[in-house]
């Protein structure tokens, strides 16, 4: 096999980056800090491959740095941070990493879930500051989850990993809003409650959780106008895009108790956190932690390779998003 040239913009777990580097001449960025832009549109010139993150801003500037690149083989599932329509002018085929994050994400969905309802973060938080006075009938009281409603907002492979969860584990009872109705066998199995309209399943649910790629389409769709359709016994979680939410208008919903609660793991200008959201109690606040086990890390690493040798072999491309 010809030995193409890629460039990897973080570092990937060994194993993935010895398997890589077996089949082609790899740059790996060993200082494992964010690129700059002019980085990789520098990049663009100098490799035949680049495998970025999700933290890497692959916009039209960057994808006009230069013509050797062919393949953008993201390292994730979502590509909201590649402008797509830039590569396709330019021919370049972009893939990324479907499938194999879908457990470890619907695993932290219920983590924030769980974490929100039992109000655990501000039980450690209490606990770790000496504040804790020991156990007494009504301390950080919280919310069972047994019979409640989860609300799904898309209903994809990760909503439904995460219904399956709620159904299955917790008792949960399953609605969800999606562009069309799932498989009967998929919404017979949750017993899942389909809703045409946004509203009507935030109106709903008790728990609502995003589960809608980012970008365009899905930017500000829990705005202050939604977040006023949900129950004030509501709790929030998001695991998809920070950019799918208003946080300005959450934090308001939040510290005025329009809504019970929210459970966060993404956020539209990461590694920044929206400044409002940071001194409130009522919120749980992890970073981007979604696909973050070694199997899962792993396995993404081994797709985003499988894309690349498809590449280099001149074969379909297993998961071409563009
Ligand atoms: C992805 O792959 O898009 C995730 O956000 C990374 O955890």
């Amino acid at each position: 096999m010809e030995r193409l040239r890629v460039l990897v913009t973080r570092r990937w777990p060994e194993e993935v980056e010895r398997a890589l580097a077996d089949r082609f001449d790899v740059t790996l960025n060993e200082t494992d800090e964010p690129l700059s832009q002019q980085r990789l549109a520098a990049a663009m010139d100098e490799f035949d491959i680049l495998c970025p993150t999700v933290f890497d801003r692959i916009d039209a500037d960057v994808i006009g740095g230069g013509d050797r690149v062919r393949l953008i083989a993201n390292y994730g599932v979502g590509f909201d941070h590649i402008d797509l329509e830039a590569a396709r002018a330019k021919n370049i085929a972009v893939t990324n990493t479907p499938g194999v994050l879908t457990d470890a994400t619907a695993d932290i969905a219920m983590t924030l879930l769980l974490m929100a309802a039992r109000r655990a973060g501000e039980g450690e938080r209490e606990l770790r500051s000496g504040r804790w006075d020991g156990w007494r009938p009504t301390h950080l009281i919280g919310s069972a989850l047994r019979g409640k409603v989860l609300g799904l907002v898309g209903f994809g492979r990760i909503g439904i990993a995460t219904a399956m969860r709620a159904k299955h584990g917790f008792g949960m009872k399953i609605a969800y809003y999606a562009r069309r109705e799932a498989d009967a066998d998929i919404a017979a199995g949750l017993d899942a409650e389909f809703h045409p309209e946004l509203s009507s399943l935030l109106a709903a649910s008790d728990f609502v959780s995003l589960h809608v790629p980012g970008g365009e389409d899905t930017a500000g769709l829990i705005d202050a106008e939604a977040i006023s359709a949900m129950k004030a016994s509501a709790y929030l979680i998001n695991t998809a895009r920070g950019g799918v939410i208003d946080h300005e208008a959450l934090a308001d919903a939040l510290s005025t108790g329009r809504i019970a609660g929210a459970g966060l793991d993404v956020y539209p200008q990461e590694p920044q956190i929206p400044a409002a959201l940071l001194g409130l109690e009522n919120v749980v606040l992890l970073p981007h932690l979604g696909s973050a086990n070694s199997e899962t890390r792993i396995a993404m690493g081994m797709k985003a390779l499988a894309n690349a040798e498809a590449f280099a072999r001149g074969e379909a491309l297993p998961d071409l998003i563009a």
